[in-house]
């Protein structure tokens, strides 16, 4: 869906449907009085007789067909008095991803937000249209890559902000855009987390990484087989052993002039691009979904496009560790120890702890390059969705103030974390009798002691937070922005977390 802009007042507004927010108790001519001198026919549309603004409501108004602007989709926002500015958003995200969906099963072609009447809710203007445009693309968007036909239902063909000025303002369009920016970031994510293992090995990654980095100016450098191994990766190697399809560690670098030699933020995405379990195999059944085990690497991709699209001001890069966790002749065993490149040794008791182990290795990389902060994502452990479920990740972390970071970036891109603690207790379980660590410590915390095992890999000096999106990187329904399948959980977060520098 293509966005468009529309000024000169509400004589020179068209489109099929127009999409309007209303609070419980709010009244449309009130809350849109510009629209209402475009299309007076809405103060007397039969639609809102039994509309009461409720949450997840939606009316449909019905004027004059011939009529510029003779469709409208009311979206009940509940009461919003009570609701945090973050709150807010999500809410208006929610609605807009649902009335955009909405149009389109009415066979709607063209939308339209008047963005005068956005002025009423406790966030800004400018932060609405970006949510707003942002959640019509995310909940238009179809995992549909690889159908051979193009669905029945076409999606609307353009989005147009409405104004009243004579011209187009200049910040609510890049409002507009900047929602646009971190949609289509979020979707090449989803598509990356959607993409089946035949279709996405490591290099297929790398590839996506150098395309990045030409169209949008960063630096890209990746990291074959043999510089993982003459690095001493050993951990990292182990597991890429047992596939015909090469380990990559990719290195993409958003540094904008005046800001290239600050100490960077480093985010570290688990980019397994298949997790068979290894040797460990996993049961059979839904071991499919284990194509989603990149989600890591792809939230990051995800976000690295985004930070260097928007323009942020601040050095990011972004590592990401691909591999697949395949059982072959040259595949590691349970029971081998390996050295990692940090020189601590590893007794590998689980195959399937195999996204500890490339990230062992990736934070120890971030860390050499002088990061300034390391965050982690990655589909860690199964053992996150018992504690934590599917709607929240988890955080294991060095740096209270980095988990407090983000957490609020979080918040203000409606993903939900809760730190986990790390008491020196759950320490000992990783210890092995003899190697240095174990790979897994068994099903007890299995979130805490998966994080922790990556901690022992990171300079003790250096911010450090692990994200495990294992519960929250697959969606098992579609609801207003939100799309069954893959989530592109963190993507949001570490564009946020970025902008927070
Ligand atoms: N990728 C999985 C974790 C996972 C499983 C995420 C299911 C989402 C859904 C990871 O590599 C894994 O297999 N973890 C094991 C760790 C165990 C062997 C210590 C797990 O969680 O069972
Ligand atoms: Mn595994
Ligand atoms: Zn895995």
């Amino acid at each position: 869906m293509e966005l468009r802009f529309q000024a000169g007042g509400p004589e020179s507004w068209s489109a099929d449907a127009v999409i309007v927010f209303l609070s419980e108790d709010e009244k449309l001519e009130k809350a849109y009085p510009e629209l209402l001198d475009a299309a007076p026919w809405m103060s007397i549309a039969p639609g809102m007789r039994d509309f009461h603004g409720k949450k997840g409501e939606m009316g449909l108004l019905y004027g004059p067909p011939a009529h510029p602007l003779s469709r409208a989709v009311v979206v009940g926002l509940g009461k919003l008095d009570a609701l945090t500015y973050a709150e807010t958003l999500e809410e208006i995200r929610k609605g807009a991803g649902a009335a955009a969906v909405r149009c389109r099963e009415l066979g709607v072609d063209t939308l339209a937000l008047p963005v005068s009447g956005l002025a009423r809710f406790n966030a800004d203007v400018e932060r609405t249209i970006e949510e707003i445009v942002c959640a019509a693309m995310l909940g238009l968007w179809r995992n549909k890559a690889f159908k051979s036909k193009e669905p029945e239902d076409a999606d609307p063909r353009w989005l147009a902000l409405l104004f009243c000025d004579a011209n187009v303002p200049d910040f609510p369009r890049l409002a507009a855009r900047r929602g646009e920016t971190h949609a289509e970031a979020v979707i090449l994510a989803r598509n990356l987390a959607n993409t089946p293992a035949n279709s996405l090995t490591p290099e297929d990654m790398a590839e996506e990484a150098r395309k990045l980095a030409r169209r949008h100016d960063m630096n890209c450098e990746v990291l074959e087989r043999e510089d993982i191994v003459s690095l001493g990766m050993g951990a990292f190697a182990a597991v890429a052993a047992g596939s015909v399809n090469d380990p990559r560690l990719i290195i993409l670098e958003h540094a904008p002039a005046g800001h290239a030699d600050e100490a960077p933020l480093i985010v570290v995405g688990k980019g397994i691009t298949f997790d068979s379990g290894g040797i460990s195999i996993k049961p059979d059944d839904n071991m499919g979904e284990m194509k989603d085990d990149m989600t890591g690497a792809g939230a990051v991709l995800g976000a690295m496009r985004a930070i260097a699209r928007l323009g942020l001001k601040c050095n990011v890069i972004g590592v990401l560790a691909c591999a697949e966790n395949m059982p072959d002749g040259k595949a590691q065993r349970p029971g081998d120890i390996v050295r990692a490149a940090n020189g601590k040794t590893i007794e590998v008791v689980s195959t399937d702890a195999e996204g500890r182990m490339v990230l062992a290795d990736a934070v120890w990389y971030a860390c050499q390059m002088g990061a300034k902060k390391v965050v982690d994502i990655a589909t860690l452990t199964g053992a996150v969705i018992i504690a934590l479920g599917n709607e929240t990740s988890g955080i294991v972390a060095n740096d209270d103030e980095l988990v407090e970071q983000i957490k609020l970036a979080g918040r203000m891109a409606g993903e939900n974390y809760w730190q986990l603690p790390s008491l020196p207790e759950c320490k000992e379980a990783i210890k092995s009798d003899v190697a240095d660590l174990l790979n897994s410590a068994g099903r007890a915390g299995g979130c805490i002691t998966g994080g922790l095992f990556i901690g022992e890999f990171v300079d003790k000096d250096i911010p450090w937070a692990h994200l495990d999106i294992g519960g929250t990187s697959t969606a098992t329904k579609t609801d207003g922005f939100k799309v069954k399948g893959g989530t592109a959980f963190g993507t949001m977060t570490l564009i946020k977390l970025a902008g927070m520098l």
